[in-house]
C-alpha cells in the first residue's frame, strides 16, 4: 500500500506491507539510523520519535508503529530537531549537563524530552518512564530537562501534508462497521501496541488488516451527566486527566500505564478488546459496573463488561463486531480504589491489579463488587470474597473474615511474574489496604516521613 505522511519537514510517499514498522523504514529504507533499535518491542524507548496529528503531539515507539497508522502525520525524528544551525535546547542542555554516556539511549531520550517540550508538559520522571538509561543515569537527565524548559525551541516549518484516505484506513466508525462487514476476517489495529508485538516478536502477518487510527469520532471521552462515554479509539494517556478528579486511584493506576509513549498510542478499546487477563482496564471497569457497545454494521448492543470476557482468548464478540464505546458510571468511582503490583513501578505488566468498590451505608457494607486482574484466565470478579462482606459491618474482623474466600474465588498461576501463593497473598492484603484506606487513610508509599 502506498502511505504519504510528512518525515522531517518533506513530505513522503512509501510503499509498504500494512506492518511495515517505522523503525525499520527509518533506518534501513532512508538511511536514518540516529532513531535506534534495542527492544523491538515498545519498552526501551531508543526509538522514540515526536508524531503530529489529529491525536496532538506525541512521543511514540518506532519499532511498533506501522506506516499505515501515519498517514497525513507529521514525524520527526532525531535527525530532524534542530533547524539545521542550532541545535534543539534539549540536545544543548544534555551536552552541557553531561546527560550522555554510551549514547544508545540518548536519540530516544532526547525526543521524548523534545515532545515534552512543545508540549510544555515539565513532569520529567513521568514522560522518561520509557526511555531506559543504563549508563548516565536519570540525575544529570532530569536536570537537562528542567534546564531546557527555560528556553523555546526553533522548529522548522513542515510542508503541507496531503493525505490520501487509505482503504484500510475507515476515517469514522460507520466506515468502520462497513470495511469490517466487508472483511469480518481483517485484524483490527488500533494503537499496536499488542498488535505491533505479535509482529516484531512472534514474527506473524496478519493477512487483512484495518486500521482504526483515522477513526476520530470514537476518539472522545463525553460526561453524560452521570457517566463517562469513552470512545473506544481514545488514547490511555486521555484518561488521566478526567480521572484525577472523578477517581484519583484509577489516575494513579494510568499514570503507572506502560510509559508515556505506549499511553499515546495504546487505546481503552485495545485493552478490552484483547481480552488479556492482565489488562489493567478491565478490572477498575467491571468494579465500577462498566458497560461495553459493540457494533456490527449498523446493530448496536450493550453489555456489562464483565460478560464480555467468556474464557482465555474467548470473548462476546461476534465476526465483524467492534468495541465502540465504554461507559463507566460516575457514582461508583467515589468508593473505587485500584491497586495495581507490578515488578517495577512504571512501565511494566500487572502481576496483579485489583479493583475494589464497597457500598456502606450506616457502618454496613450493603453492595461490594471486587475484581482482579492476573488472578484468573479472565479478568474475574471475586464473587465469594463480595459474598462474604455484603451485609455485614465495615470492620477489620468483617475483612478479616472473608479473607479464605479469596482462595474459592481464585486459583491464580504461578509465572514469571509472580507465583501463585503471592498472587493469593497480595490479592488478599489488597482488601486489608482498601479497608484501611478507607478507614484512616494510608501514607503515600512514595513518600519517605521521618
Ligand atoms: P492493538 O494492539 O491495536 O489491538 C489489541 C487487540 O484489540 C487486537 O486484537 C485488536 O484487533 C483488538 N482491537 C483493538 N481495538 C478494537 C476495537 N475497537 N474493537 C475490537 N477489537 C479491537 N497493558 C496494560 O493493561 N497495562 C500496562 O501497564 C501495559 N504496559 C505495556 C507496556 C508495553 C511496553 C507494551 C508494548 C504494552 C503494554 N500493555 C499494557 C499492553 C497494551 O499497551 C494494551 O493492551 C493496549 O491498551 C492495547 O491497545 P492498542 O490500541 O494498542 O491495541
Ligand atoms: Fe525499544 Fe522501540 S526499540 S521501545
Ligand atoms: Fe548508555 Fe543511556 S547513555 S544507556
Amino acid at each position: 500500500m502506498e502511505v504519504t505522511f510528512n518525515l522531517n519537514g518533506k513530505t513522503t510517499k512509501a510503499s509498504c506491507t500494512p506492518t511495515e514498522t517505522l523503525l525499520d523504514f527509518l533506518r534501513e529504507r532512508r538511511g536514518l539510523t540516529g532513531t535506534k533499535e534495542g527492544c523491538n518491542e515498545g519498552d526501551c524507548g531508543a526509538c522514540t520519535v515526536m508524531v503530529e496529528d489529529a491525536r496532538g503531539r506525541r512521543a511514540l515507539n518506532a519499532c511498533i508503529l506501522f506506516l499505515p497508522q501515519l498517514q497525513g502525520a507529521k514525524v520527526t525524528t532525531v535527525e530532524g530537531l534542530s533547524d539545521g544551525d542550532n541545535l534543539h535546547p534539549v540536545q544543548s542542555a544534555m551536552i552541557e549537563e553531561h546527560g550522555s554516556q554510551c549514547g544508545f539511549c540518548t536519540p530516544g531520550i532526547v525526543m521524548s524530552l523534545a515532545t515534552a517540550h512543545a508540549n510544555g508538559a515539565t513532569d520529567h520522571e513521568d514522560v522518561l518512564a520509557g526511555n531506559l538509561c543504563r549508563c548516565t543515569g536519570y540525575a544529570p537527565i532530569l536536570r537537562a530537562a528542567a534546564k531546557a524548559a527555560k528556553t523555546p525551541a526553533p522548529m522548522g516549518a513542515a510542508e503541507g501534508i496531503p493525505a490520501p484516505a487509505l482503504v484500510e484506513r475507515p476515517e469514522s466508525a460507520d466506515e468502520l462497521a462497513a470495511l469490517y462487514a466487508l472483511k469480518p476476517d481483517a485484524t483490527l489495529i488500533a494503537g499496536a501496541t499488542d498488535v505491533g508485538l505479535w509482529v516484531t516478536k512472534k514474527l506473524e502477518q496478519p493477512e487483512e488488516v484495518i486500521f482504526l487510527a483515522g477513526v476520530q469520532d470514537l476518539n472522545y471521552v463525553s460526561d453524560t451527566g452521570n457517566a463517562l462515554e469513552i470512545g473506544a479509539t481514545t488514547p490511555i494517556a486521555d484518561l488521566i486527566a478526567p480521572m484525577r478528579t472523578l477517581c484519583p486511584s484509577l489516575a494513579e493506576m494510568y499514570r503507572r500505564f506502560a510509559s508515556a509513549q505506549i499511553r499515546a498510542a495504546a487505546t481503552l478499546g485495545g485493552n478490552i478488546a484483547n481480552g488479556s487477563p492482565i489488562g489493567d482496564s478491565p478490572p477498575p471497569f467491571i468494579a465500577a459496573e462498566a458497560t461495553l457497545t459493540l457494533r456490527k454494521g449498523e446493530e448496536r448492543r450493550t453489555i456489562a463488561l464483565e460478560d464480555f470476557f467468556i474464557a482465555y482468548g474467548k470473548q462476546d464478540r461476534a465476526p465483524a463486531e467492534f468495541v465502540e464505546s465504554i461507559t463507566i458510571p460516575k457514582a461508583p468511582l467515589d468508593d473505587l480504589r485500584v491497586y495495581k503490583l507490578s515488578k517495577r513501578f512504571d512501565q511494566d505488566i500487572s502481576a496483579v491489579c485489583g479493583a475494589f468498590n464497597l457500598t456502606v451505608e450506616d457502618d454496613t457494607i450493603t453492595a461490594a463488587r471486587i475484581a482482579f486482574g492476573g488472578m484468573a484466565a479472565t479478568p474475574k470478579r471475586a464473587s465469594a470474597v463480595e459474598a462474604a462482606l455484603t451485609g455485614k459491618p465495615f470492620t477489620m474482623d468483617t475483612i478479616t473474615a472473608a479473607l479464605p474466600a479469596f482462595a474459592e474465588d481464585y486459583q491464580p498461576m504461578s509465572d514469571m511474574r509472580a507465583s501463585a501463593e503471592y498472587r493469593l497473598k497480595t490479592a488478599q492484603n489488597m482488601l486489608v489496604r482498601y479497608f484501611s484506606e478507607r478507614t484512616q487513610g494510608v501514607p503515600s508509599v512514595l513518600e519517605v516521613t521521618p
